[in-house]
């Protein structure tokens, strides 16, 4: 077997593994599972997480606030610098970064149960390119975040968020428009802040996995090189006893299972949102259930650890700026996206903006049995991370507040509903 561009020891590996899969291949497979040397039992226990969105990687959605005092063509974190300059951008950030999570939410989280939280991070927070307007400091509140997460015995996966160029050309990439990932040398460059972060903190004793990048665009992107990076990002890994995680390039949660042979501790992330297109938003709050419980079922059949990444308690897009600033909702009609449109379906006005205190008897009492079932569902599986801990407008997004208010269910062993 040939794997260009693998670094010697995976090459080693990966032949030591062909060379011997013939006399043991039940022993040598069940490496593609194998949690001796890891931090988490994947596998064994099932990942509870939250998700720390909107901390390092700005999103207009879960900050308004940071964006409502700029104009209408700052959209995401990119444009926030540019637009605003390195030194305004760089005193705005660092008050975020300082204050929109504490070492207080770590042992909230570790009270309601949750063992792991995901990090999101920008490549521009590790490993800087020149001519970027992004301002560099998120790095360093990382490194406290673990020794946070670590002091209440809670894992972290780091999560490579947003790579060079984007990856899926969504605002959470930091730069919303177009994919320039994998042209010119950006594929390089991510390997190297993947590498950084690997040098700097896999040996943690708090990181258990790493992400190789969020939600690559496999549908717009060339697959063999998204899989040759995989590889060679697994490689690059295989010996820093963590988790290599990678998504699924939205290719289908169960398009992966002929892939990664001769790999292990790989870990799929799956993300699980029902409010993205027409169909799944004119779902009742039963068939919202059974669709979920359906792909948790789907998740449970795969061959390497499977878990939902990202996944909410929504059941429509109604939260302000989800679909990005000046983009509006699918779910009443006011989504307005390069000439494509949308149909009424229901109202968004007060139901699911404001605050999860503010939600009306009916939705409170829908979103809890969604979010049960959901956690049944992704634990037929490997587990689960909630998009996400907290933000500032969108109750059905707001893992802390909802757990708070009684709609995510305590202990979480006690979910129930697939
Ligand atoms: C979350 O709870 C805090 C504290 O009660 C409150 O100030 C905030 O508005 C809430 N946010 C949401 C989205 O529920």
């Amino acid at each position: 077997m040939v794997f260009p561009n693998l670094p010697s020891a995976a090459v080693t590996a990966v032949a030591l593994l062909s060379t011997f899969s013939n006399a043991l291949p039940a022993g040598l497979m069940s490496q593609v599972k194998r949690s001796d040397s890891l931090k988490f039992a994947f596998g064994s226990e099932k990942v509870r997480g939250v998700n720390l969105g909107g901390w390092f990687v700005l999103e207009p959605w879960i900050t308004p606030s940071i964006f409502e005092a700029t104009p209408d063509n700052v959209v995401d974190e990119y444009t926030l610098c540019q637009t605003l300059g390195a030194t305004t951008a760089k005193n705005r950030l660092e008050s975020h970064w300082s204050s929109f999570i504490q070492e207080g939410d770590f042992s909230e989280m570790k009270d309601f149960g949750i063992n792991m939280v995901r990090i999101p991070i920008g490549y521009w927070s590790v490993s800087p390119l020149s001519g970027d307007p992004y301002v560099q400091g998120a790095y360093t509140f990382l490194g406290e975040a673990l020794d946070w997460a670590n002091a209440q015995g809670i894992k972290v996966m780091i999560d490579l968020h947003g790579a060079p160029g984007s990856q899926n050309g969504f605002d959470n990439s930091g730069r919303r428009g177009s994919i320039g990932w994998t042209q010119g040398n950006t594929v390089a460059q991510t390997i190297t802040a993947l590498n950084k972060i690997r040098d700097d903190h896999a040996s943690h004793p708090a990181v258990a996995a790493i992400e190789l990048v969020n939600e690559p665009m496999g549908p717009s992107l060339d697959m063999d090189t998204v899989r040759q990076f995989y590889m060679n990002g697994w490689g690059n890994l295989e010996n820093s006893n963590v988790a290599v995680t990678f998504h699924d390039a939205f290719e289908g949660v169960n398009a992966w299972n002929d892939w990664g042979s001769g790999m292990w501790n790989l870990l799929l992330d799956t993300h699980h949102y029902e409010v993205f297109d027409a169909g799944s938003l004119q779902l009742s709050v039963g068939e919202h259930v059974s669709t979920a419980c359906g792909f948790g079922g789907a998740m449970a059949t795969n061959n390497k650890w499977t878990i939902a990444g990202e996944w909410t308690g929504a059941m429509t897009d109604c939260a302000q700026w989800l679909n990005g600033r000046g983009i509006g909702a699918r779910y009443d009609g006011t989504y307005s996206v390069s000439g494509q449109g949308s149909s009424y379906i229901g109202d968004c006005a007060g139901k699911y903006q404001g605050t999860v205190a503010g939600l009306g008897l009916a939705d409170h009492n829908n979103i809890k049995t969604f979010i049960s079932a959901q956690i049944s569902a992704f634990e037929k599986a490997d587990g689960w991370i909630f998009w996400t801990w907290k933000n500032e407008a969108a109750p059905e997004w707001h893992f802390q507040n909802l757990t708070q208010a009684g709609l995510v269910p305590q202990p979480l062993s006690s979910a129930s509903g697939c």
